[in-house]
């Protein structure tokens, strides 16, 4: 792309503008509040049940985190922990007990699940009209034909993240590194659906580096520590780093090398970016899904 069709050219770059997860998951939080306060006094609480399958630490944090943001917005919810052992029927059997129940509106099965689980036949026994991620095939395949239904989570709180940036996404080029079912895939979709031009890259894409140099908009959900290097982002880009990786000392880093990515324009932080927005997106989608249930 030439300069002068840069969505970014004219900025006095200086420092990167860190993008506020955490403030913009409470602004959405508050405003869920008033819609489930809304609902509740009209006769129906928004109910949440959450499958937990095993003891995957960083699983019980995120249903730990869900739970709590619950209790914040008033949303009802309830919990279904199996051992890790479970059976793959004892998940599908509860799976067809909360689709037949009328007060439950969205359904979460957290992920990943043991082996002895597929997790697609998981995924496609959620009734779609309960499918709080959107993982549910038609589901994706709704967000594919750009027609409404639930978005995954993370994916649709990186587009709700853009927007607090007040870049125009029309016309301009996002690079989106990892292709998974849960981030990559979907928010390179969610971005065409906002006619932005997307390069997708995952493992096997040769010159990485060159797809990252020319992007407007960089997306890095690749689970790598600190893999994208800031001197391959163009000078005023923004960057969305999905990454929550562990180092050995303790500490979380995301799949971009921060220290030399100053030079960007909007940068998401880790911890605080990405991930307090996925949360938020979990209760905007149940309320949505509890006032289609309620027509
Ligand atoms: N595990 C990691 N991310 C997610 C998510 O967005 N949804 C579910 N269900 N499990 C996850």
């Amino acid at each position: 792309m030439s300069p002068s069709n840069s969505i970014l050219t004219g900025r006095d770059i200086r420092m990167a503008h860190l993008i506020d997860g955490n403030a913009c998951a409470d602004q959405q939080c508050a405003r869920l509040s008033a819609s489930v306060a809304a609902l509740t006094h009209g006769g129906h609480t928004p109910t949440l049940a959450v499958i937990l399958v095993g003891e995957n630490p960083a699983s019980l944090l995120y249903v730990r985190n869900k739970t709590r943001a619950c209790q914040r917005v008033g949303v009802r919810h309830e919990q279904h922990l199996l051992p890790s052992d479970a059976t793959e029927s004892a998940v599908l059997t509860l799976i067809a007990q909360l689709n037949e129940r009328e007060a439950i509106d969205a359904i979460l099965v957290q992920l990943p699940l043991p082996p002895q689980i597929r997790t697609e036949q998981v995924i496609a026994a959620i009734d779609p009209s309960k499918d709080v991620d959107g993982f549910h095939p038609v589901n994706v395949g709704r967000l594919m034909l750009g027609l409404p239904g639930p978005r995954p989570c993370t994916p649709l709180g990186i587009m709700a993240l853009l927007e607090t940036t007040g870049v125009p996404l029309p016309g301009a080029t996002a690079t989106v590194v990892g292709r998974s079912a849960i981030v990559g895939k979907p928010i390179a979709q969610l971005l065409i659906n906002a006619d932005v031009t997307v390069t997708m890259c995952h493992s096997k894409t040769r010159a990485l580096a060159d797809h990252v140099r020319t992007a407007d908009i960089v997306v890095a959900a690749i689970g790598r520590p600190q893999y994208v290097q800031g001197t391959w982002i163009k000078p005023g880009a923004i960057v969305i780093d999905v990454g929550i990786n562990r180092q050995p000392d303790g500490t979380i880093v995301g799949d971009v090398d921060r220290a030399t990515a100053a030079h960007a324009g909007h940068i998401t932080p880790v911890p605080g970016g990405v991930g307090p927005m996925t949360i938020a997106m979990v209760l905007q989608n149940c309320v949505m899904l509890a006032k289609q249930r309620l027509q």
